[in-house]
């Protein structure tokens, strides 16, 4: 099951994943800065990570004022989030593509979902849920891999299909099998126009000036190219 081979993946590279965050370019300096441009007002909010991972997002919301909860479905990535945040209450093992039953109706001000909705086929459910449990008016913020991007990186031939692909990563360790699902653009858009929010802005990010210094070759593609795309929804 695909699930599975996802959960496995992340078990094994949280470890490294976790000391890399801070400054690896295309998080630190690629995705971290645009994603968070979508997120102006912190201070004072109750903010939910899903897909929390080691807990970056949530270290930087924090100390900005935020109250921040998160989940994650990799054991181990909810345990480097607890560390990293001094926590151990508020952040839990949970699936994404089940219902948020922890969590009552109109709780939060905003939903993060960084790097994460690729690892789902159906993004119906989530979405609602990601609805249900913001206030009216509050902001689902998400970050994904552009879906021009994948289309062109897996070398897909049937761009209106949403397709499970894989592909090897190397920057964590061992070289390690990651899948995940491509999507036209209108499947990234639909799901959240059909299930409650209208769409505010969309960002086709580009890479700060640290990332040049890291990484010149990708720098020069991210310029050329963009790899990610950063969205905020608003609840109707
Ligand atoms: C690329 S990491 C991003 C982590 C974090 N959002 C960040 O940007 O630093 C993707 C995360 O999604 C998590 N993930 C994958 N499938 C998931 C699911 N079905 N439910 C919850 N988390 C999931 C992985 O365990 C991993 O921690």
């Amino acid at each position: 099951m695909v699930k599975n081979k996802i959960i496995s993946a992340y078990e094994e590279i949280a470890e490294k994943y976790n000391e890399l965050i801070d400054h690896k370019p295309h998080n630190a300096y690629y995705d971290r800065p645009n994603t968070l441009e979508l997120i102006q007002d912190v201070e004072g909010k109750i903010i939910l990570d899903a897909a929390c991972g080691p807990g970056k997002y949530a270290e930087i919301l924090l100390s900005k004022g935020a109250k921040v909860k998160g989940f994650d479905i990799s054991t181990k990535m909810v345990e480097l989030a607890k560390e990293r945040n001094n926590n151990k209450d508020d952040f839990f093992v949970h699936d994404l593509s089940l219902p948020f039953e922890m969590f009552e109706d109109d709780y939060f001000d905003t939903v993060i979902c960084a790097l994460a909705l690729h690892y789902l086929e159906d993004w119906n459910l989530t979405i609602k849920e990601f609805c249900r449990v913001l206030k009216p008016g509050g902001s689902l913020v998400i970050s994904i891999e552009h879906p021009f991007f994948e289309y062109n990186y897996f070398n897909s031939e049937k761009y209106f299909e949403i397709e499970h692909v894989n592909c090897t990563w190397n920057g964590f360790g061992n070289p390690i099998e990651i899948n995940s699902f491509r999507r036209p653009l209108s499947e990234c858009i639909i799901p959240l126009t059909d299930n409650g929010f209208y769409i505010d802005k969309l960002i086709e990010p580009k890479p700060t000036k640290e990332f040049e210094k890291l990484d010149p070759k990708h720098y020069k593609e991210l310029n050329e190219f963009p790899a990610f795309m950063c969205i905020r929804a608003i609840k109707k």
